[in-house]
C-alpha cells in the first residue's frame, strides 16, 4: 500500500500531500468512510467543527486501529471563538469528538474581518503549538492582506487551505504563501466535481496516461506542491485519487490546465462570507 509523499511544515511536521476532505458527510457517512481511507493508504484526514462529523471522523479513526502517530487530523473552528481563550476552548470540544489529544493542525475557517478577531485567532493556535497540543498552525481562506496582518503580530501560519482548482489557480495567494514558507493546501482540489473534470483540456491528458480526470487534476496539484484534499465516499474513488504519486505530467500538460482559468470561476469571497 502506497502513501502519499509529505512536505516538511515551518513547525517540523509532516504534512501528506494527498489526504481526505470529509465535507458534506454526516457522523455514520464519516466513520465510514475514513475507516476506509486509512485502510487504503490516506494518512491525512481533514474535517471542521462546521461539518459536524468530527465525533465520526473519530470513530473512523479508532475503527482502522491505526496508531495514532501515523496520522495527521486537521479540523477547523468557527468565528465564535476568534480570541485566544475560544481558541483553546474550540480546541478542546473537537479534541474531545475525535477522541484525540492533539491535533496535528488546527486551522481558523474563515477570517470573518469584520469581527476583527481573524490576528487573535491565529495567536490562539500558536498557544497551543508551544503547548503540543497542536502539530502546526493554520488558517483558511485568507487572503494575503489577512495574512500579512498575522505575519505583522509575528506569527507565521504553517498552511494557508484556500479554494483552489485548475479554473482557480489563486497565482498572487500562492505566491505570497511561498515567500513567506506557507504551504499552500487547495479545498475542493476536483471542483467539487462539476464540470471541471468534462473540460476537454483535462479529458486529453486522461486519455493520453491512461489516468482518471480527477487522477489528472490531483496531479496538477501535489506535482506544484500543493496539498490536496478531496472528497470521496466512493471505494473506487478514494483509491484512484491517492493512486496520483506513479506518473508525472509534463511541462506542456501543467500549462495547458492554466488555460482553465478564464478568470470567470467563482471564488467564495471571504471578506463577505464566513461562518
Ligand atoms: P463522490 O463523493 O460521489 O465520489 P471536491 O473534493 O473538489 O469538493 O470534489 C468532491 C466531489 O467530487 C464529490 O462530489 C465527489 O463525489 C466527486 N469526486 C471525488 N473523486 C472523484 C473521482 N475520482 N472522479 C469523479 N468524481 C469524483
Amino acid at each position: 500500500m502506497a502513501l502519499a509523499p509529505t512536505v516538511q511544515l515551518r513547525s517540523g511536521a509532516h504534512l501528506p500531500l494527498l489526504g481526505l476532505g470529509t465535507w458534506p458527510l454526516d457522523d455514520d457517512e464519516a466513520a465510514a468512510t475514513v475507516g476506509r481511507a486509512i485502510e487504503t493508504g490516506y494518512r491525512l484526514i481533514d474535517t471542521a467543527e462546521n461539518y459536524r462529523n468530527e465525533k465520526g471522523v473519530g470513530e473512523g479513526i479508532r475503527r482502522s486501529g491505526i496508531a495514532r502517530e501515523e496520522l495527521f487530523v486537521t479540523t477547523k473552528f468557527n468565528r465564535e471563538h476568534h480570541g485566544r481563550d475560544g481558541v483553546r476552548r474550540a480546541f478542546e470540544t473537537s479534541a474531545r469528538l475525535l477522541g484525540l489529544e492533539y491535533i496535528d493542525l488546527l486551522l481558523v475557517h474563515w477570517p470573518n474581518p469584520d469581527q476583527g478577531h481573524h490576528v487573535e485567532a491565529v495567536q490562539g493556535i500558536a498557544d497551543l503549538l508551544e503547548q503540543g497540543l497542536v502539530r502546526a498552525v493554520g488558517t483558511s481562506n485568507y487572503k494575503p492582506a489577512h495574512l500579512q496582518q498575522v505575519l505583522d503580530a509575528g506569527v507565521v501560519p504553517d498552511v494557508n487551505q484556500i479554494q483552489l482548482d485548475p479554473q482557480r489557480p489563486r497565482i498572487e495567494d500562492r505566491a505570497f504563501h511561498d515567500e513567506h514558507g506557507i504551504v499552500t493546501e487547495s479545498w475542493s482540489p476536483l471542483g467539487q466535481g462539476g464540470g471541471l473534470l468534462q473540460e476537454s483540456a483535462v479529458v486529453a491528458i486522461a486519455e493520453t496516461h491512461g489516468l482518471t480526470p480527477a487522477q489528472v487534476v490531483l496531479r496538477w496539484h501535489v506535482q506544484q506542491g500543493l496539498v490536496a484534499i478531496p472528497k470521496s465516499s466512493d471505494p473506487n474513488r478514494l483509491a484512484q485519487n491517492l493512486d496520483v504519486f506513479g506518473f508525472e505530467l509534463s511541462a506542456e500538460e501543467i500549462a495547458s490546465l492554466y488555460t482553465l482559468d478564464t478568470g470567470q470561476a467563482e471564488i467564495v469571497d471571504s471578506d463577505e462570507f464566513g461562518h
